[in-house]
């Protein structure tokens, strides 16, 4: 059986971190390769802890940076969050191997253009880098099966009242992304808010006594309860992006007229998904709307043990 082609672009940060276990634990997969982006915190972080986190989970795969800003506006990060380092809480040791000496944009281009097959891409952060790659080389468009995307809400935001982090970062990166005729299943804060690990969750993460299942732990209980965005435990943003890549059933979906706010005073880096078709456009996301929690908990603690 051909194994699935997978692509992932991330900003690690905690959430993103648990995301790179349970995508490595898809045995189906073949993971070309991983591209990190500005995000959470900054370029040089989130590098170093996607590289930490890979090489303490023992997974060699290639990883490039990308982009250390948005297209056009200044970064913001999230410390608030995730802590000075982007992963505050664990104590990883450094990396044993070192990243791809070309630009994550060009690893996108590159990867794909060099498949037989159509891959899927899995984005965990703001959406610059694979923005960055569709404008410089097109044609990779039609080699890419799918987008798969943490980011944006129908509903409310988390880092303003209308808008989610990662769109907001980069609204112009999203808004081209969005647009680009690709399938795209934005899996949003209505679907991972829902997605929540709790207190108990990580003592059963303790209890289980395995170096991976106590990693995750010690991210949760720096992670979880971030009363600034008002949800109480530790949501499960970007691991649910890559389930709904691996099992699609783990969310309803429902295909929409979805465009990004660019230039609102207070709603800069809205997802505005068309319920009611008002705008006579298009459907151009499928738009996560209903999560089967314990679908998505069995593949998640699954995955966590299959580490040894
Ligand atoms: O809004 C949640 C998203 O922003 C997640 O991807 C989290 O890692 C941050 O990047
Ligand atoms: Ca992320």
């Amino acid at each position: 059986m051909m194994k699935k082609l997978v692509l992932i672009d991330c900003d690690p940060g905690h959430d993103d971190a648990i995301a790179l276990l349970l995508a490595f634990a898809r045995k189906e997969w073949d993971i070309l390769s991983v591209t990190t982006v500005a995000g959470n915190q900054t370029l040089e972080k989130t590098l170093h802890n996607a590289l930490a986190v890979l090489s303490y989970a023992e997974i060699k795969v290639p990883v490039a940076a990308g982009y250390a800003k948005p297209l056009l506006r200044k970064l913001i990060t999230a410390p608030e969050i995730h802590g000075e380092t982007g992963l505050d809480g664990p104590a990883l040791p450094e990396p044993n191997f070192s990243p791809e000496p070309v630009h994550g944009v060009r690893q996108i281009i590159e990867t794909i253009r060099k498949q037989n097959e159509k891959v899927t891409v899995i984005t965990t952060g703001p959406l610059t880098n694979l923005a960055a790659a569709l404008i410089g080389a097109p044609d990779i468009k039609e080699k890419i099966e799918k987008i798969v995307s943490m980011g944006g809400a129908a509903g409310v935001g988390n880092w303003t009242p209308a808008a989610e982090f990662n769109i907001l970062v980069d609204p112009e990166a999203a808004s081209f992304v969005f647009t680009s005729g690709i399938p795209l299943t934005m899996v949003g804060l209505d679907v991972t808010n829902q997605a929540i690990m709790e207190h108990d969750d990580i003592d059963w993460l303790k209890r289980q006594d395995r170096k991976i299942a106590t990693f995750v732990a010690e991210l949760l209980e720096f992670f979880i309860d971030q009363e600034r965005v008002g949800v109480k435990g530790a949501p499960m943003h970007d691991p649910l992006a890559v389930a709904v890549a691996a099992v699609p059933e783990v969310v309803v979906c429902k295909k929409y007229p979805v465009k990004i706010e660019m230039g609102g005073n207070y709603t800069t880096g809205r997802t505005v998904v068309d319920f009611n078709r008002i705008t006579g456009e298009e459907p151009n996301v499928d738009v996560a709307l209903e999560l089967n929690r314990d679908l998505f908990f069995k593949l998640l603690k699954g995955a966590i043990l299959s580490y040894g």
